[in-house]
């Protein structure tokens, strides 16, 4: 059995409810600007992956294309209305039920954290939030170069805080991010459901459910 050293969390969808604003902001960018919809079942595969991914996944999703400066623009687009709703709707109590008490209890059994995120806004949110002294290291959008499933956000997280890959969990809500988690030679917790995050090692619905005692691979 596996001893684990360090948890390593996403972010979005997993310590916070903004998964649900990258949605609403996708979703506003192909109706107003694009001229068709997405659904929550499409928004699966925009979990996880970055800002300049999505936007190519969107369009080839449509059959459209556009060029590299178009593309910057909606992407630009995009975060604008992001940013609108988590500068009006986020505060420390949109942080999910039961996060801050399991990083408590890490900390007590010396279990080292850290954020794994493709966001290129984690700073910006982890602040907002008021979590930033619960992690002993944050790794966001702005310091890697390839997008999950690949495994670089992860493998950058352990190394910063000095844990090899088999001694750390990840806690991730995307497909993208278990696979990333997988390819990292990592256990993986799914946080959402087992149908669609089916090669996470088991799944929570909520961080109420969770224990240092179930950290057992
Ligand atoms: C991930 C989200 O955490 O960050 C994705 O799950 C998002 O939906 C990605 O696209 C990039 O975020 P940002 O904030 O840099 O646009
Ligand atoms: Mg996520």
């Amino acid at each position: 059995m596996a001893e684990i050293k360090a948890c390593i969390f996403d972010m979005d969808g997993v310590l916070v409810s903004t998964e649900i604003y990258h949605f609403k902001a996708w979703k506003r960018l192909t109706e107003t600007v694009l001229g068709f919809s997405i659904d929550e079942k499409f928004n699966e595969n925009l979990k996880g992956v970055s800002r300049a991914v999505c936007v190519d996944l969107i369009l080839q999703h449509a059959g459209l294309h556009k060029s590299p400066e178009e593309k910057a623009e909606l992407a630009a687009q995009k975060n604008k209305w992001f940013l609108e709703y988590v500068q009006t709707e986020i505060t420390p109590a949109n942080v999910y039920p039961g996060v801050i008490d399991f990083l408590k209890s890490l900390k007590q059994k010396e279990i080292k954290t850290a954020i794994g995120s493709a966001s290129k806004n984690a700073p910006l949110l982890v602040e907002k939030l008021g979590i930033k002294p619960y992690f002993n290291a944050i790794v966001d959008g702005n310091m890697i170069t390839k997008a999950k499933p690949n495994p670089e956000v992860f493998l950058k997280g352990a190394e910063l805080i000095g844990v090899p890959p088999e001694n750390c969990v990840v806690f991730e809500d995307a497909k993208s991010g278990v696979e990333a988690a997988k390819n990292a030679g990592m256990h993986c917790i799914g946080v959402g459901s087992p149908e669609i995050l089916t090669d996470a090692d088991f799944c929570i619905r909520s961080f109420t459910e969770m224990t240092v005692e179930r950290l057992r691979f």
